[in-house]
């Protein structure tokens, strides 16, 4: 199985692509939690990405794109990954597209979380508390849903075209929106 999980930041991306990679038995790849590592262990590309992501802004595209082809071509990922944070923009779409066509391994599907605005200010603020992420500040925050907004929602569109794209509403409990998206994925491969 290889899936994109899309969605506004504070959506639970990641808790739900962490549940569905256990049920799958595949590998998360989230640009976001790479380039954090990255920082933490002060590498090259760490040092490459703060800035960006301090502001809120898309790290540049020849750095996510590079990261993102290198995971890919990884052992471990052999059978299967969703990919969480990536594509976000046309550029990235394009070199997905690129990379999956080299590798034989097309995408199974994407699945879109969908929540209303005031709902994912209120778990960002939460999560500022808990996790201490040096871009959840209202600020920041801000800019992220505006990119968010202007060069990754469109992208729902390019994949609702090529038949893809499963929409789920990311508010409900946890365990619901997993059993909800494992349901429509399963409903699509039979
Ligand atoms: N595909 C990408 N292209 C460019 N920059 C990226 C990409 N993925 C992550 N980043 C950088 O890392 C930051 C954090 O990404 P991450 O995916 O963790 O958070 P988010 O999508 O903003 O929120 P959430 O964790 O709530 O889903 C982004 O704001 C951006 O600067
Ligand atoms: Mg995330």
């Amino acid at each position: 199985m290889r899936l994109l999980i899309m969605g506004p930041q504070g959506v639970g991306k990641g808790t739900q692509a962490e549940r569905l990679c256990a049920h799958y038995s595949i590998t998360h790849i989230a640009t976001g939690d790479i380039f954090r590592a990255n920082i933490k262990g002060g590498t090259q590309l760490g040092k490459q990405a703060q800035a960006y992501i301090n502001k809120g802004q898309l790290v540049p595209d020849e750095l996510t794109n590079k990261l993102v082809e290198d995971r890919l071509g990884q052992k471990d990922v052999e059978d299967g990954w969703i990919l969480d944070g990536y594509p976000r923009n046309a550029g990235q779409v394009a070199a997905l597209d690129e990379m999956l066509g080299r590798l034989g391994t097309p995408l199974d599907a994407v699945v879109a979380l969908e929540a209303d605005r005031d709902i994912l200010l209120e778990r960002m603020a939460k999560r500022a508390q808990i996790e201490g992420r040096s871009d959840d500040n209202p600020e920041t925050i801000k800019a992220r849903l505006a990119v968010y907004e202007k060069e990754t929602k469109p992208l729902l569109d390019t994949y609702e075209k090529r038949g893809l794209l499963v929409r789920i509403n990311g508010v409900g409990s946890i365990e619901s929106i997993t059993d909800d998206i494992i349901a429509r994925l399963d409903a699509r491969t039979k």
